[in-house]
């Protein structure tokens, strides 16, 4: 089989290296970091399955247009996608469908948003409607802080036409857990849970990201509470993307917070997580190209099958992010990381620099995945790979699945 992966960053570079075990894979347009990469549009590429990564090209329509060629898709069309293209249209799902989530509002204009946060406790979550690459939530419990966002979101002095809607909601406190579904639009398949850092900083300090670690499996996450997510969460909510008429062929990305009150949905993501997928898919036992082209297909038949291992990964990023970044550095020690046992570095925002050497090229360019039999095993290499690497500012946190340590930063 011949697969084609869309979209150039870490877990597409983690999604080509599972497929290409069963299958031919080229990733477009891919990074100079990733093997498969090509620069040939996808349109022009004969194979027999697409799997599309990011999100931005699965609201736009990608997949539809794809579908349209007769091509065989792996990910939503663009009105599935809206379950992360808006979280609006994602809240009004979820209390149609009667899923346990925070209570929340939707708002346009300032007044009305002000009126609802004095309505609130002491713990303010403010979010954008659109996309915003997993920056546009603040948590805070602030008052005058939450004031200012809903302010700026609204201007679109924050994040342009993306948050001149807002959602308001309920802050909800617990543990978190990751739990990716592939779905054919009828069946559902949990991958086996993982755990996301989504803070920049050690010890879940300062802005929110796109994700700065993971691992996986999640001790306490049992195979009681992932059916009784699909049951209260992921089932209902298929359900009702069934009776709009809506055929989701791809992944429920299943973000739960584990309350007092039972499991309730933040979020939902119509693609793979990013850095999740660098842990999953390294402890991932069958045919993914197979699952894939299956749920493709509308009729999935395998089951997904994990190894005992454990796998963490480590994002090394770039100095500023989230903010304002410095590329174009050099990577080096890149060889000696991927030399320690059981490590494999995934190409995320790399460039090519003038002498044909990697180069810093965005804000979280490595991902430092390492299995081992324990999560502390697994962490431990992914550190001493981590240690080995090198350029101006790269900064990692210091705390993924190490736990109860006490760490500092790792800066350099
Ligand atoms: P999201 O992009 O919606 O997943 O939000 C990013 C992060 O913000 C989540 O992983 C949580 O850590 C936090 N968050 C989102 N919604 C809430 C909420 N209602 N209460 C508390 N924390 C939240
Ligand atoms: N790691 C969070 C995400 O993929 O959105």
């Amino acid at each position: 089989m011949k697969v084609a992966v869309v979209g150039s960053g870490g877990r597409e570079h983690a999604l080509a290296a599972c497929l290409a075990r069963t299958a031919d894979v080229v990733v477009t347009p891919g990074n100079p970091g990733i093997p498969w990469s090509t620069s040939r549009p996808v349109e022009e590429l004969d194979v027999d399955l697409v799997v599309v990564g990011p999100e931005t090209p699965l609201v736009d329509g990608l997949a539809d247009r794809l579908r349209a060629q007769g091509r065989s898709v792996f990910g939503p069309g663009a009105d599935g996608a809206q379950l992360e293209g808006s979280k609006a249209w994602m809240k009004d799902v979820l209390v149609a469908a009667g899923v346990p989530t925070a209570g929340h509002g939707t708002f346009d204009d300032v007044a009305a948003a002000e009126a609802f946060l004095d309505t609130m406790g002491d713990l303010f979550v403010i979010k954008t409607d659109g996309l915003a690459a997993g920056k546009g939530v603040l948590v805070t419990s602030s008052r005058a802080e939450a004031s200012a966002a809903v302010r700026e979101y609204l201007s679109g002095e924050r994040f342009g036409d993306a948050g001149r809607r807002l959602v308001i909601e309920e802050g909800l406190t617990g543990p978190e857990v990751s739990l990716l579904v592939i779905c054919d639009g009828h069946r559902l398949v949990p991958l086996a849970p993982a755990q996301d850092y989504k803070r920049v900083g050690t010890g879940d300090t300062g802005p929110n990201t796109g994700g700065m670690g993971a691992y996986s499996p999640v001790p306490g996450v049992t195979s009681a509470m992932v059916e009784q997510i699909l049951d209260t969460a992921v089932g209902p909510t298929l359900r009702e993307l069934q009776r709009r008429g809506i055929d989701y062929r791809g992944v429920l990305y299943t973000g739960i917070m584990l309350t007092p009150a039972g499991p309730k949905v933040i979020e939902y993501n119509v693609r793979f997580g990013d850095p999740e997928t660098q842990v999953l898919l390294p402890r991932f036992a069958g045919d993914l190209a197979a699952l894939l082209q299956q749920a493709a297909n509308g009729a999935m038949v395998d089951d997904a099958t994990f190894n005992d291992d454990a796998a963490v990964t480590v994002v090394c990023a770039s100095e500023g992010y989230p903010g304002a970044l410095r590329t174009g550095d050099p990577i080096l020690g890149l060889d000696a990381a991927r030399a320690v046992p059981g490590v494999q570095v995934f190409a995320a925002g790399v460039g090519a620099g003038p002498d044909g050497r990697l180069v810093t090229a965005g804000g979280r360019v490595l991902n430092v995945t390492a299995v081992a039999p324990t999560i502390a095993q697994a962490s431990a290499a992914a550190y001493t790979a981590v240690g080995m690497i090198t350029w101006p500012g790269m900064h990692a946190r210091a705390d993924i699945a190490r736990f109860g340590a006490s760490n500092t930063e790792e800066t350099r």
